[in-house]
């Protein structure tokens, strides 16, 4: 799905820059671009970011239980 129109950036371009890396939505516009025009894809871009950091980190915590 789209999130953000003026850059043409799809929710999962957002995921996989989350995933390799990008940990902000900061991280996310400077490498993407999202927001950083008329700035409405703001909100919607900074749920995906955080969604996708907090799914990260429940799945490293599964990890972390599966080694012990
Ligand atoms: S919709 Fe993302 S900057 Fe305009």
């Amino acid at each position: 799905m789209y999130v953000c129109i003026c850059k043409g950036i799809t929710d999962s371009q957002i995921r996989d820059a989350v995933n390799n890396g990008a940990s902000s939505l900061r991280k996310v516009r400077k490498q993407l671009g999202a927001t950083s025009q008329c700035g409405k894809c703001g909100i919607v871009t900074k749920k995906i970011v955080d969604d996708t950091l907090a799914q990260n980190q429940f799945d490293n915590e599964g990890l972390f239980y599966a080694l012990v």
